[in-house]
């Protein structure tokens, strides 16, 4: 009895308590696999970011910079839709901006990922054909396209905690 009233005084305490035994137990799979895939965005997004940085410098750096960075985009996007195996949405306890959405209207997602990999595929050959106006035109459709699906299956805390 006197142990029972201890073990959960304040719900509050509990609920945090329960939260810590949730994250200490999540499943290793799950930790890669998010931090994984966080770490592959993280590479395609500085990787548009340096495309976007050579196009206002004026003076394109084609062969050192545009170039590689599309290849980066190009392969991360292809597959980008593994990334996603059921249960490493929030529900695994780990940090994650992936919303449920993501599997609960799978098929727009993986519509939306696709669109992406073709955007992909034509900023890879906009940086071999060294066209600047078509490269301006091409960052910025590859831009709609990361961000349609961030619009609907990204958490928007993602820019609260990352002041952006
Ligand atoms: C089909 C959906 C989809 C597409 C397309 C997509 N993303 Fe994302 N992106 C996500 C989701 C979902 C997350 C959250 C992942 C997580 O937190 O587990 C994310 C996270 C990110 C992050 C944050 C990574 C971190 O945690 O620091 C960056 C940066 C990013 N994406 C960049 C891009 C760029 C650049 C593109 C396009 C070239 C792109 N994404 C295309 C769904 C998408």
């Amino acid at each position: 009895m006197l142990a029972s009233g201890f073990r959960c005084v304040v719900a509050a305490i509990c609920v945090a308590l329960g939260l810590l035994a949730l994250q200490a137990g999540a499943d290793p799979r799950d930790v890669a696999q998010i931090k994984s895939r966080q770490d592959k965005f993280r590479d395609m997004g500085g990787a548009l970011k340096a495309i976007n940085d050579e196009l206002k410098k004026g003076r394109i750096d084609w062969d050192n910079t545009v170039v590689s960075s599309a290849q980066t985009i190009k392969n991360r996007s292809d597959y980008l839709l593994n990334w996603f195996p059921r249960g490493s949405g929030p529900e695994s306890g780990i940090k994650t901006y992936a919303l449920p959405a993501i599997w609960q209207n799978n098929n727009d997602f993986e519509t939306l990922g696709k669109l992406a990999q073709v955007e992909a595929a034509k900023l890879n050959q906009v940086a071999l054909s060294k066209e600047v106006n078509a490269l301006k035109a091409q960052v910025e459709a590859m831009g709609k396209a990361c961000k349609a699906c961030h619009d609907s299956y990204r958490s928007p805390d993602f820019s609260k905690d990352n002041d952006n």
